[in-house]
């Protein structure tokens, strides 16, 4: 067997053991025939920060913040998935035909673009930010990031973009899924009261206006889903710091945050 085939045995090997294919470099073997690992030369300062957690818990404001203090990526995995669903929607699939959606979401071009207000979002070269916030996205995008096929295609773009790190990932299956090896992990949740309250104002900026009966309807059938369903189901990752933002301000739960990131850098 070839030097490259044992690579690729090895490799294979350590991503059972915990390793990340993006980890190593290669693995080579030393003066005694014994196989040595080259791990990639990461910069200490550019970590990886995953922040998971229910809807309207404060994970967009707070990882965009984040990443703008430490000059990281921000990355809305919950925009993409938003963005397959509008796809969905606009092609009028069955929301029940689970392989026409699969095949949408592999030729589905997303990606964030970072602007003064946020990250804007484009499928192609649209930019369909506003787009993938209305009620019947909201309403559907549970079920649709339900499907496993529409989640290895996205979960792929993410680690890809997540790249040797210097990124704030924030979605639901971030810290168990996505990227287990986080440098940082964190678990953001909100009492429901605050967590419709926040929602309703953030409507209300985009002009929209939803009783906060039917919102909290919504928010919680959208926990019910994102919890209980099959594939990478909402879940506090192993090593996961809790954060309860219910009595928190916006400043306070961002410095938590860029407390513990600074620590683990170093700084
Ligand atoms: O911002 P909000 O809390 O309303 O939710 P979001 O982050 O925009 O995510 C919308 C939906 O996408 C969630 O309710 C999940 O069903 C799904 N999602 C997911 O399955 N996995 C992720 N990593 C992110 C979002």
């Amino acid at each position: 067997m070839g030097f490259s085939a044992n690579f690729e045995v090895v490799k294979h090997v350590l991503s059972f053991s915990g390793w990340h294919r993006s980890d190593f470099l290669s693995v080579e073997r030393n003066a005694f025939s014994r196989y040595i690992i080259i791990p990639i030369l990461r910069d200490l300062r550019k970590i990886v920060i995953a922040i998971d957690g229910p809807a309207a818990s404060g994970k967009s404001t707070t990882a965009r913040l984040v990443a703008e203090h430490l000059g990281y990526l921000h990355i809305d995995t919950g925009a993409m998935y938003r963005a397959v669903t509008l796809r969905v929607l606009e092609e009028a699939i069955p929301l029940e035909d689970i392989g026409a959606i699969g095949a949408l979401a592999e030729k589905t071009r997303i990606h964030l673009e970072r602007a003064e207000t946020g990250n804007r979002v484009f499928i192609d070269e649209r930019d369909v930010t506003r787009e993938i916030r209305t009620e019947a996205v909201t309403r559907n995008v549970s079920l649709v990031s339900s499907y496993q096929r529409v989640r290895d295609v996205l979960v792929r773009e993410q680690r890809r973009m997540a790249g040797t790190g210097g990124v704030v990932l924030e979605g639901r299956d971030i810290g168990t899924v996505v990227l287990p090896n986080a440098d940082l992990k964190i678990f953001m949740i909100a009492g429901v009261a605050q967590r419709v309250e926040r929602r309703k104002k953030e409507l209300a900026i985009n002009g929209i206006d939803i009783e906060s009966e039917k919102l909290e309807r919504e928010i919680l059938e959208r926990d019910r889903l994102d919890t209980t369903r099959k594939a990478s189901p909402l879940r506090r990752a192993a090593g996961a710091v809790e954060v309860d933002t219910s009595s928190l301000t916006i400043d306070q739960q961002v410095q938590f945050v860029v407390g513990m990131a600074k620590e683990i850098i170093g700084e």
